[in-house]
């Protein structure tokens, strides 16, 4: 595969496509597009040998490869219904499912969420026209091999989401991919091609021909959503699954239950979130976590559900008082947690195993359609917390040790007997020093040293540094200073502060301090949005377009084919276009720049001697 170093070299504009493909070359030719082109592709459960049962000639075969046909006129299947099966035995999502699914994305995305690229352009620009420009019939979806087992819940490194994307000078558009995520992201890159036109129901591209080789550097690419501290409701959180798909990011990890609430229903422990939750119409119902779930699979992204224990947990309190310790302590609060309500899963209680045995039993048969993994949490569990426990009455290490390997083990078993892989936070490999299971990921957020030492373990390690990635610092402080300590706390910065903005969060390697050798065992990362002061009126600006910044970091690497760390002054005019595509999606992302920095090429840069 040839490698063209291109940016900017053809044209002024932005080059499209976030995050930047490992091979590309583009031209500067005119091709429209309109609502009748057609999608042509085979479907995955019948490469190569069977013919798909609604083609037009049923014969079956090789031959009728490329016989399914969409276009907009199929009315049946724009109509298909997407809601989720309640049992699990249609539950789940198939290759079919998901290209299904991105070719209508495509369609919509292209035709109805498209932007006029005006900050692109020098002022008094005007738009192509359409007279003699060629235009794009079909686009022809090749899957070149059967998909595997669980395409769409799969362990790290089971999927291949690499494509190829030709778009040659007389109009042919080709993607071909070996999964059907492949295929999913090779279209999510044609989607990023083109550009709204004044005429209704037409785009053009001013990139042709193009041809794209393209697959992710790092297997686990996501964003972590905290919708306990405040509640986000289901449509907030499907957009922002959306804007994850859209980024090529493949991970949803859903921090569901926190010390402040309990908003999933478990209709075996039904209390638990009709005592837990905000209030009665902040519950996600089985059939809403059902949908959330499915809504990511469909794009190729899995979900992982986080319950994190044994701490941030006090939400249980208010269906089970006896299963917690240190319930809400004030106002010295910050001798027995990170942050109020204080409360933890009790740690020698046969009441809390049970309680979880029940908790699981239930809930994760229901995430087991759609995801591999299943997030145990353990992060900042304060020891002093056990010493107000009637079943412990200790922070003494050699006493609490044991008692939550015992915790864990149990734990972890219990996730695997329902086949699914843990998933836990570094404090508790680091901190506690528990002995893992080989499976277990270990989730990173303290520092570079900790992926050292957790690769070190020879565990696969999740990175998120959150002096980079964590979404919710420089926001400043939300808890209140009384008068008498006003003074020291000012100008009330929260603990990570600044605000980690766009630039520093692309800096960041997260290969960074990790010996080569070890480096394989860095299977992704997460960008965090911790929810304390982020509710769905700031979710949007809140996590995009920065987390986006982490995506490319993700699936292109840190550095370019050079081997140099990636430009911000080449990446800046891209992120900008990512954005309008994602405003236009109609994800309220913040802007990179004023339209001045953008219209001409990049106009908007400091320190020009390197
Ligand atoms: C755009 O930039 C080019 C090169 O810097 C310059 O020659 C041209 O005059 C600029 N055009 C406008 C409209 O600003
Ligand atoms: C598909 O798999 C083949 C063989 O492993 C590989 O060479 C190719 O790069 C993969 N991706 C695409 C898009 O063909
Ligand atoms: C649902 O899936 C779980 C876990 O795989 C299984 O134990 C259970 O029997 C299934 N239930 C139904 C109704 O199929
Ligand atoms: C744990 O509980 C058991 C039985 O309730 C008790 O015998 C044991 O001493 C407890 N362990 C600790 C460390 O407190
Ligand atoms: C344990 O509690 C004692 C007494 O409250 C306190 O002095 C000590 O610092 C605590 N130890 C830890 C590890 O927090
Ligand atoms: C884990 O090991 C470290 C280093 O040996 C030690 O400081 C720490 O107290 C241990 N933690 C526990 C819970 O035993
Ligand atoms: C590249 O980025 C890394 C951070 O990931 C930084 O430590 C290093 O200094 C940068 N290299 C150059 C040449 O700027």
């Amino acid at each position: 595969m040839r490698s063209f170093l291109f940016l900017s070299f053809f044209t002024p504009s932005a080059t499209a496509i976030w995050p930047i493909p490992v091979s590309y070359s583009s031209g500067n030719s005119v091709q429209f597009i309109s609502e009748d082109v057609s999608f042509n592709w085979a479907g995955a459960s019948n490469v190569g040998y069977v013919a798909f049962q609604n083609s037009p000639s049923s014969n079956s075969g090789y031959q009728s490869k490329l016989q399914r046909r969409y276009n907009a006129n199929d009315k049946d299947w724009w109509a298909r219904d997407d809601a989720p099966s309640a049992d699990n035995e249609s539950a789940g999502v198939t290759g079919d499912d998901i290209v299904d699914h991105a070719i209508k994305q495509a369609h919509n995305t292209i035709f109805k969420k498209g932007f006029v690229p005006w900050k692109f352009h020098p002022r008094g620009w005007e738009e192509p026209v359409q007279d003699q420009a060629t235009s794009i019939s079909c686009i022809n979806l090749e899957l070149l091999q059967a998909d595997p087992d669980k395409v769409a819940k799969p362990l790290a490194g089971s999927v291949d989401e690499s494509y190829t994307l030709s778009l040659t000078g007389d109009g042919h558009a080709t993607i071909t991919a070996n999964s059907s995520v492949g295929l999913a992201r090779g279209l999510n890159t044609f989607t990023q091609l083109f550009y709204k036109h004044s005429q209704d129901g037409v785009a053009y591209t001013l990139l042709a021909p193009v041809e794209i080789y393209d697959a992710p550097k790092f297997e686990h690419r996501g964003i972590n959503l905290d919708v306990a501290r405040n509640w986000i409701p289901v449509e907030d959180i499907k957009r922002t699954i959306n804007a994850v798909a859209y980024s090529k990011m493949n991970r949803f990890h859903l921090h569901v239950t926190d010390a402040q609430s309990w908003p999933l229903e478990i209709p075996a422990l039904p209390d638990l979130a009709a005592k837990g939750a905000y209030g009665p119409n902040m519950i996600y119902t089985v059939d809403d976590f059902a949908e959330i779930q499915k809504h990511a699979a469909v794009q190729g992204v899995e979900l992982i559900t986080e319950i994190d224990m044994p701490g941030h947990t006090s939400s249980v309190h208010y269906s089970g008082p006896d299963l917690i310790a240190a319930f809400n302590v004030q106002p010295d609060w910050n001798t027995y947690c990170a942050e109020p309500p204080c409360g933890s899963l009790k740690l020698n209680s046969s009441a809390v195993d049970d309680f979880l045995d029940t908790l699981m039993s239930d809930l994760l048969p229901r995430i087991y359609p759609y995801s591999a993994y299943f997030h145990t949490g353990g992060d900042e569990v304060n020891k002093n917390t056990y010493t107000l426990d009637d079943t412990v009455r200790s922070n003494d290490s050699a006493v609490l040790q044991p008692l939550m390997q015992k915790f864990i083990d149990r734990n972890h078993d219990q996730v695997r007997s329902l086949g699914l892989t843990p998933i836990v936070w570094e404090e508790m490999l680091l901190d506690w020093n528990l002995t893992l299971g080989d499976d277990v990921i270990v989730q990173s957020w303290q520092s570079d040293e900790a992926v050292a030492s957790i690769v070190e373990s020879g565990h696969k390690a999740l990175v998120g540094n959150y002096k980079y990635w964590y979404l919710d610092c420089g926001k400043g402080q939300w808890l209140n200073f009384p008068q008498s300590s006003a003074s020291s706390y000012w100008p009330f910065e929260d603990y990570c502060a600044p605000f980690h903005n766009w630039r520093l969060i692309y800096s960041k390697d997260p290969l960074e301090g990790v010996p080569t050798d070890k480096q394989h065992l860095v299977i992704g990362g997460e960008a965090h949005m911790w929810a304390e002061q982020t509710d769905p009126i700031n979710l949007d600006p809140s996590i995009w377009p920065r987390a986006a910044a982490a995506a490319e970091v993700l699936w292109s690497g840190a550095t370019d084919a050079q081997g140099l760390n990636r430009s911000q002054v080449d990446a800046a005019p891209r992120l900008s276009e990512f954005r309008e595509r994602l405003v236009a999606l109609g994800v309220r992302a913040e802007p990179i720049q004023m339209a001045f920095c953008i219209m001409n090429g990049t106009q908007c840069s400091l320190g020009t001697g390197g």
